[in-house]
């Protein structure tokens, strides 16, 4: 897997610099029901506020210098949740996805969904199949949201993948290697994250892109999803760049003294 640079490579992006990485930041957007239940409210009414926090995070997004943002969405344990808020999550990102994809589209917006299709009613995929079409020739920002996806299902899903092309006798066992398993994630298509968000406080993954988080930088911020917005994207984006990126090898500084 091939570091990502971050920020330095969209400033020389805009500065026509030859093949550049845009900074990549996943969120896990937690705490919709604490939010909800503070205010004596449904939990529901949490995950619609979490609908304006995404607007308005997806919005600063460029802004704070994030050229892909990935979202935890629905995940494949969330369908434990009691049927009317599993319906209500299903709804929400059909009704985003009704009233925001002719300005994302215009924006240059690019809308990828990650995750199990199998399993979503048939309205959900259509909406899905529907966003992904619409802009697949936008290039300006990725939003890829992560919708009845689970880390571990991912990568059972390309191991599956991998051993039918062997069944086939397309492939041969000694052919897989880091990269050949990566281009069968559903995360393919976009450079790995350079930083995992969660919010709420809550300090876990939970089977978020668990091979793509090799290498990211862990962020968390004690906020509530539904009162997240670009300033606490900004703050997250300022605290990566604090942080030294090694990759499993030294600081650059140590390079010269090493030995
Ligand atoms: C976690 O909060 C959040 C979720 C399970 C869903 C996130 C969904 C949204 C922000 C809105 C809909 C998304 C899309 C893409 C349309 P929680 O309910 O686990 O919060 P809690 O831990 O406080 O109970």
């Amino acid at each position: 897997m091939s570091p990502t640079t971050g920020l330095q490579d969209i400033s020389a992006r805009a500065n026509g610099a030859a093949a550049a990485t845009p900074l990549h930041v996943a969120i896990i957007m937690d705490g919709n029901g604490r939010w909800a239940k503070r205010r004596g409210m449904p939990r529901v009414l949490g995950h619609r506020a979490g609908v304006a926090a995404l607007k308005r995070t997806v919005e600063g997004a460029p802004a704070a210098g994030v050229g892909v943002l990935t979202v935890f969405g629905f995940s494949t344990e969330n369908w434990r949740r009691p049927a009317h808020e599993v319906s209500e999550l299903m709804r929400l990102l059909k009704a985003y996805v009704d009233s925001d994809l002719d300005r994302l589209a215009r924006e240059g917006v690019r809308v990828r969904v990650i995750g199990r299709r199998v399993g979503l009613a048939p309205d959900i995929q259509e909406v899905i199949e529907r966003a992904e079409r619409r802009t697949a020739d936008n290039d300006r920002f990725v939003l890829q949201v992560a919708f009845n996806y689970g880390g571990q299902a991912d990568i059972v899903d390309a191991a599956r993948q991998f051993a039918q092309k062997v069944e086939r006798g397309e492939a041969k066992a000694a052919d897989l290697d880091e990269a050949l398993f990566e281009s069968m994630l559903s995360t393919a298509q976009a450079p790995a994250p350079d930083v995992i968000v969660r919010t709420s406080g809550e300090r876990r993954i939970s089977n978020f892109l668990l091979w793509e988080c090799a290498y990211a930088e862990l962020v968390f911020q004690d906020v509530l999803w539904p009162d997240y917005g670009p300033d606490h994207l900004a703050a997250a984006v300022a605290e990566y760049q604090g942080r030294d990126r090694r990759y499993g090898g030294i600081a650059a500084d140590d390079v010269a003294v090493a030995g």
